[in-house]
């Protein structure tokens, strides 16, 4: 059985594909924003179906059995579509690529004709993606963001025990049971609030953590009301919420120092909300289950902190948290979910994160030809010498991580020891806030044992701690708070990451690599060749790594034009969903509605 997951709306689109041909799971599984260059993309995923199915060698989507789409607010799909005619006429500038027009006639005309299409609730997606990608038999699972849940895993079944819907709705068969107006967010919807109100966006949560490891600086207050009453759903009180929040509307625009109070208050009260709720929803999914472990996923559940805190509650004896915990993880558990609920019986355990595409060896001639660049095989104990003499490198090798994780096949890497790292990287290299944090690679064999973190930490997802006595001594991923987020990587399943690491060990006495993701700020983690050059030319960069190759700048290099690759990236793009509409979608229903929509346009007309 072939089964293809899709995330179609809203922010993170992407596909994953399952196949149990040959007796094992065969998984392959992106985000559309790695493909289209356009960070936590709304586009249709047709890049990601394409590379789903080539990673299998199929041509045509009536080779999938199933097709599993996400449906993210339970009423949906309305009219059979989740962009909607409504939206797809209207003419404002979308905040993101949400391109309404383009992805409604690309919804509307997709092949699925030959294939069976079923719509999963966004909850059971997560829950799904957690529970089938772990190596338990039976767990709890835990949903935590926008909407929450807690099911049961047993075999491979998976029981919906308490689903609460986005904006605090209840649903059964995409019917509203329930209208909650006075108590319609909860904890994590605040926390998404508070990274706006830091200046973010809704995807700030990372910052807004790693903000509250600054929060011991200063002497706590607390900045907003939070009802203390929430715990019976999940569901934070309304207007104690809007009130709090127009009080904080004051802070916003600021340009002061943002490792200052009140910022960091903020910061902090919003993480300590979400981890008393969340570490309640554990407690609650161990009362209903009684199970000794449990799975987790939910944009809560890449808080590395929060899940420290619940791998230390004792609830659980095991933990299994889905790296690509966030909405970039729906796709995989739409097709996990599919797969299973149609009677699939391959079982398959995540091991790692590497479901993405594998570029394969550089195109050395382009490199140095186009790019005048310089090229030279090394392996790792030259690529660790260099390390240790404080060059910055980006290594790209292998299968592209899923979820928002680098974790070594396309990443950024660095000297732990360096003081003044930290600001070389968020400086010259990833253009953003010097308070922001850097996270370490170590070996799964032997980790470092100024560490307490669990041994298999394979996703960076769990915190840790470095011991007061050696934070001097790798002050480049320690955080402020002393915690940081160790990656363990083990040589079975990244035997060159392993190598690596373990030379670098050799040369300086610290087994161990500062490994942050491979992107410029505002762009998705670098997926092929070009991205990487890319990347590489704008920055600062000292040199690249790839599939053995140490990749390096001559004089001859040119200078990096950034708006002529950002061009020359659209114009690609836009090529390739040209290409992929003829592929994938019926051109005689494309046209038509197309036309259709210009007429019903120019008719609104005055
Ligand atoms: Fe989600």
């Amino acid at each position: 059985m072939i089964v293809l997951g899709l995330k179609c709306h809203s922010h993170d689109t992407g596909a994953a594909i399952v196949s149990d041909e040959g007796g094992t799971l065969s998984v392959h599984a992106i985000s559309e924003a790695r493909l289209n260059r356009r960070k936590h993309s709304f586009a249709y995923p047709l890049m990601s179906i394409a590379y789903c199915l080539d990673a299998l060698g199929l041509k045509s989507l009536d080779q999938v059995d199933l097709v599993c789409i996400d449906k993210h607010m339970e009423r949906w799909p309305d009219a059979n579509s989740q962009h909607g005619l409504a939206n797809a006429l209207r003419r404002y500038q979308p905040r993101y690529d949400d391109n309404h027009r383009w992805n409604y006639l690309a919804e509307q005309s997709m092949d699925f004709s030959q294939t069976a299409v079923q719509w999963v609730n966004h909850v059971d997606a997560h829950a799904a993606s957690a529970y089938y990608a772990s190596p338990f038999d039976d767990a709890a699972v835990l949903i935590a963001e926008g909407g929450t849940g807690i099911y049961q895993g047993a075999g491979n079944d998976l029981a919906v025990i308490d689903r609460i819907g986005y904006l605090g709705h209840t649903f059964r068969d995409c019917e509203r049971l329930d209208t909650r107006r006075d108590h319609f967010v909860n904890s994590s919807f605040l926390y998404d609030r508070v990274s706006e109100l830091l200046g973010y966006d809704i995807f700030g949560a990372g910052q807004t953590m790693a903000l509250a490891g600054y929060a011991h600086l200063f002497e706590k207050r607390d900045l907003f009301e939070v009802a203390e009453d929430r715990f019976d759903d999940f569901i934070i009180n309304h207007d104690h919420t809007v009130h709090a929040m127009r009080d904080m509307e004051a802070y916003r625009g600021a340009d002061a120092d943002i490792v200052a109070e009140p910022w960091c208050n903020l910061a902090r009260q919003a993480q300590e909300t979400l981890e008393e709720d969340v570490l309640y929803l554990a407690w609650r999914a161990r009362k209903k289950t009684r199970a000794k472990n449990l799975c987790l996923a939910g944009g809560a559940a890449l808080n590395c902190i929060i899940n420290r805190k619940i791998m230390e509650s004792g609830l659980f004896r095991d933990l299994f948290i889905q790296p690509a915990a966030s909405d970039e993880g729906i796709p995989l558990g739409a097709a996990l979910h599919g797969y299973y609920g149609s009677g699939g019986e391959v079982r398959w355990h995540m091991e790692h994160a590497y479901l993405g595409s594998d570029p394969g060896a550089p195109d050395l001639d382009d490199l140095v030809g186009t790019w005048k660049l310089a090229s030279a095989p090394a392996g790792p104990e030259d690529v660790a010498k260099l390390l240790a003499s404080g060059a910055i490198i980006g290594r790209m090798d292998g299968g592209s991580e899923y979820g928002p994780r680098a974790l070594g096949n396309r990443s950024i890497l660095a000297d732990p020891r360096a003081p003044d790292m930290k600001t070389r990287i968020n400086g010259t290299i990833k253009h953003r806030e010097g308070f922001r944090p850097f996270a370490p690679s170590c070996l799964a064999d032997a980790p470092p044992e100024f560490f307490d973190t669990p041994s298999n930490s394979p996703f960076m997802i769990v915190a840790g701690h470095v011991a007061p006595s050696h934070r001097d001594k790798v002050p480049a991923v320690t955080h402020a708070d002393g915690s940081c987020r160790v990656q363990t990587v083990d040589a079975a399943i990244n035997p060159d990451y392993h190598a690596l690491i373990k030379a670098f060990g050799a040369e300086t006495g610290i087994p161990l690599l500062l490994n942050t993701s491979f992107n410029d700020q505002g762009e998705p983690i670098v997926e092929s060749w070009a991205d990487a050059v890319g990347c590489f030319l704008r920055t600062g960069l000292n040199a690249l790594w790839l599939d053995g190759t140490l990749v390096t700048k001559t004089d001859a290099t040119p200078k990096a034009d950034g708006a002529a690759m950002l061009a020359a990236t659209e114009k690609r793009v836009a090529s390739e969903y040209t290409d992929l509409i003829e592929r994938f979608c019926t051109m005689e229903t494309y046209v038509a509605l197309g036309n259709q929509l210009a007429e019903q346009e120019n008719a609104g007309q005055p």
